[in-house]
């Protein structure tokens, strides 16, 4: 699969005909809120667990020197912290566009803090798309994002903004708070 997801996503259709939809977002799309939204709400989805696995050519990288970004990984029993949005589907237009670098959007039931659960969708960049970089120890991946930046800035901000922002949820993450303090030793 190319990792330019636009025309994958263009196709998904669960949701034709409704007025909004939830997004669950649990990397940049939780601090970088860059688009109109109806409503927010802190929010989970299980059997997933967040990864810096997946290469960022666009925003966080370029092509010949990718920056890693979170994605979903499977995991039974795991639960992914985030963030939800009611959005109209016309947003999708500029979601699929800051998202193709890999990120499909899949149907995923998502979970309030106050325990009642939605139908939404995420954006999943799965193991098949080019820019997938996969598993490596949390030090090599504060190495490579140490190193790393791109149009959309330096690649520890995205890791710095999204440790910050799951403090200011209350969430804990081990990954990438293990990949935080990595980080600091290194700068
Ligand atoms: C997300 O935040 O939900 C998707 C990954 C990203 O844009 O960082």
């Amino acid at each position: 699969m190319s990792h330019n997801t636009i025309v994958i996503n263009q196709r998904m259709d669960k949701f034709d005909g409704h007025h909004s939809v939830w997004l669950f977002g649990y990397g940049s799309l939780i601090f970088k809120a860059d688009f109109p939204f109806i409503e927010r709400r802190p929010a989970s989805i299980v059997d997933w667990t967040r990864r810096f696995w997946q290469g960022s050519h666009d925003h966080r990288g370029t092509e010949t020197a990718p920056g890693r970004v979170a994605t979903l990984v499977q995991e039974t029993g795991a639960v992914c912290a985030g963030m939800a949005y009611l959005i109209t589907p016309a947003v999708f237009a500029h979601l699929d566009h800051r998202e193709k670098n890999g990120y499909l959007r899949l149907a995923t039931g998502i979970t309030f803090d106050d325990g009642s659960t939605v139908e939404g969708l995420v954006y999943i960049a799965t193991g098949e798309n080019a820019a997938f970089l996969g598993a490596a120890s949390e030090q090599e991946i504060a190495t490579q994002i140490a190193a790393s930046s791109g149009p959309s800035g330096h690649n520890r901000d995205y890791l710095l903004d999204l440790a910050h922002a799951l403090r200011e949820l209350g969430k804990e993450d081990e990954h990438v708070f293990a990949i935080e303090k990595y980080l600091s030793q290194i700068e």
